[in-house]
């Protein structure tokens, strides 16, 4: 074997030798029902030319076998199940619900006034307080939404955007309140507008003043939350909104390098900020093509980062993502069969190497998920990772002709596409000039028309129907929620100390205008009660609000 094989091999060797210091192995040995030992790791015979460059070892650069070691030997993926819906107190419930079931890992799911930066008794509101994900209005909600949750014990990831900022702060003060300092906080904010001007639409401020946010975030969060990851760059909507795996990795990696250009433009340095930034995949059908789908990627970011933007810090190379199962594949019929449908997906994304997942549940095509279809989507991955021995080794795919064939097929085809984009001047230009947007709706088109003549067979809906569908038990949000939110957050109104809210609105507009950075001001106006819809506002005022063309 080549000189720099066994020296890569052996670098390998101390990796893991260091890892099991604080990630043991969780069992010894590892075999097969028949007592067959299952190895760690599994390598060609004879390694040709390229495979050091093409997939070399895990934990290593440019880990297209896993950015750990020993990946799922040591420690599975995070269990991360998306959940919020009603009030505080009931996405409290089912938080706590979540955890003692087995989750590792809390993710929030704010309903849409939250994630568009109105209050629940804004007129914008109306008819979806509490819908789609929990109301957080104010620092007592958000208290409320982490009671009996020791947030220096779990990390929690937020699925905010525009108003990403607002909601940290709050985080950052219940983990004072909770006496947890904030250096000490574990999780992620989403962060990720972006994609929200191409797939999903939960934007407010003009594409230059949001970079601003998500710079100040990364530079604030650099200082004062290390343990903190800062964005995490979402390939899931663009794909929900149609794409193909390829358009998924290109437009996800594009919008990746625009948010280093943008905090490389703000004075960054990228080995201080890059560490902390995050990806999230689908897990769409397709198994093989999944799989491939996040090796490439992983091997796309490293090489992007080491050579394109020259970062000197591994930890800038490894792409960590979460992945979450497609939820635009789950069907209404025969709601049974989604629970199939996300067993496959999630296996593709474990065997794709993901950090975090979240399965999603069998009725969700109806309605957000019961506490039982909740729990059986969580099953699925203890199951997985308990029973399937899929865990047992490190990237067990590695080598299949198939696999290999379609990890470089993925990277080579994304590579054209960010090639076009770059010829717009980057992913910001190429969504202003609405080029992404065009390519997704041509995709969703064209496999709409597929389905439409049954070339796509989707199990239950177009072949293999019943005739008498069974609606199943679903969630349903108490209607008093609203009014009840409502007279909630007017009550906070009426009992904070109003003098200082108006001081620290007024300093948070200054820092707007002045270019200093928004967040310590977001933090002490939090602090004193100020909502989610007035700090949103303020910056409305100063920003505007950005109406796609
Ligand atoms: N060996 C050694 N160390 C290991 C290890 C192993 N096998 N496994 C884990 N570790 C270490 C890690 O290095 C890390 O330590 P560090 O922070 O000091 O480096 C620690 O253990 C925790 O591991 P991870 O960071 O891998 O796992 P997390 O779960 O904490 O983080 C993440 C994963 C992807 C980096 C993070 O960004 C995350 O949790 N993302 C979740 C995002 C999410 O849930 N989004 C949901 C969005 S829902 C949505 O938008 C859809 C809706 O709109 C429909």
């Amino acid at each position: 074997m080549s000189g720099s094989y066994e020296n890569q091999k052996n670098k390998w060797k101390q990796n893991v030798d260091k890892t099991l210091q604080k990630f043991p192995e969780r069992k010894e040995p590892f075999e097969t029902s028949s007592g067959i030992p299952v190895h760690r790791l599994y390598e060609p015979e004879k390694p040709e030319d390229g495979y050091l460059e093409k997939l070399g070892f895990p934990g290593a650069y440019p880990y297209t076998r896993g950015i750990q070691p020993t990946m799922y030997r040591s420690r599975h993926w995070t269990m991360r199940q998306y959940a919020g819906f009603g009030s505080a107190k009931e996405t409290n419930e089912r938080f706590r619900y979540l955890l003692d079931q087995g989750q590792t890992g809390l993710s929030v799911a704010f309903d849409l006034p939250t994630q568009i930066g109105y209050d629940s008794d804004d007129p914008m509101a109306e008819g979806e307080v509490g819908k789609v994900g929990v109301a957080i209005d104010s620092l007592e909600d958000m208290e409320q939404l982490f009671a009996e949750i020791p947030l220096n014990k779990v990390s929690t990831s937020m699925t905010i955007n525009a108003p990403a900022s607002i909601l940290l702060a709050m985080y950052i003060a219940v983990g004072e309140k909770q006496g947890v300092a904030k250096e000490k906080l574990t999780g992620t904010i989403q962060n990720d507008i972006l994609k929200e001007y191409i797939a999903r639409g939960t934007y407010i401020y003009p594409p230059e003043s949001s970079m601003r946010i998500i710079t100040d975030i990364f530079s604030y969060c650099q200082e004062n939350l290390p343990k903190f990851n800062t964005i995490s760059i979402s390939g899931y909507h663009i794909r929900e909104a149609g794409a193909t795996a390829v358009q998924e990795v290109a437009f996800t990696l594009a919008n990746g390098m625009a948010y280093v250009d943008a905090a490389l433009a703000a004075g960054l340095e990228i080995d201080q900020f890059a560490p902390r930034l995050a990806f999230f995949f689908n897990a769409h059908n397709q198994f093989f093509e999944e799989a491939a789908k996040y090796r490439a990627a992983r091997r796309m970011w490293a090489k992007i980062m080491k050579e394109k933007y020259n970062a000197q810090d591994p930890k800038s190379w490894k792409m960590r993502f979460h992945t979450q199962t497609g939820g635009s594949t789950l069907t209404a019929q025969q709601p049974d069969n989604n629970i199939v449908r996300v067993t496959v997906q999630a296996l593709a994304a474990i065997m794709g190497g993901t950090q975090s997942l979240h399965t999603n549940s069998k009725d969700e095509a109806l309605a957000l998920p019961t506490e039982d279809s909740a729990r059986i989507a969580l099953r699925t991955q203890q199951i997985l990772a308990h029973e399937s021995g899929v865990t047992e080794t490190v990237d067990p795919l590695a080598g299949s002709y198939f696999v290999e064939s379609l990890t470089d097929e993925i990277e080579k085809k994304a590579n054209e596409y960010i090639k076009r984009i770059d010829e717009f001047g980057g992913a910001v230009k190429a969504v202003e000039a609405g080029y992404m947007q065009r390519e997704i709706h041509q995709t969703a088109y064209e496999t709409q028309k597929d389905i439409e003549k049954g070339e796509d067979v989707i199990v239950g809906v177009n072949e293999f129907t019943i005739d008498e569908e069974v609606e199943p038990e679903l969630l349903r949000v108490d209607e008093k929620l609203e009014k009840n939110q409502v007279e909630a957050t007017q009550r906070i109104r009426e009992n904070r100390d109003a003098d200082a809210v108006t001081d620290s609105l007024k300093k948070l507009r200054e820092a707007a205008v002045n270019n200093e950075n928004l967040m310590p001001f977001i933090v002490e106006a939090v602090k004193v009660y100020a909502t989610v819809g007035e700090i949103a506002n303020v910056l409305r005022d100063e920003f505007g609000e950005y109406t796609a063309m």
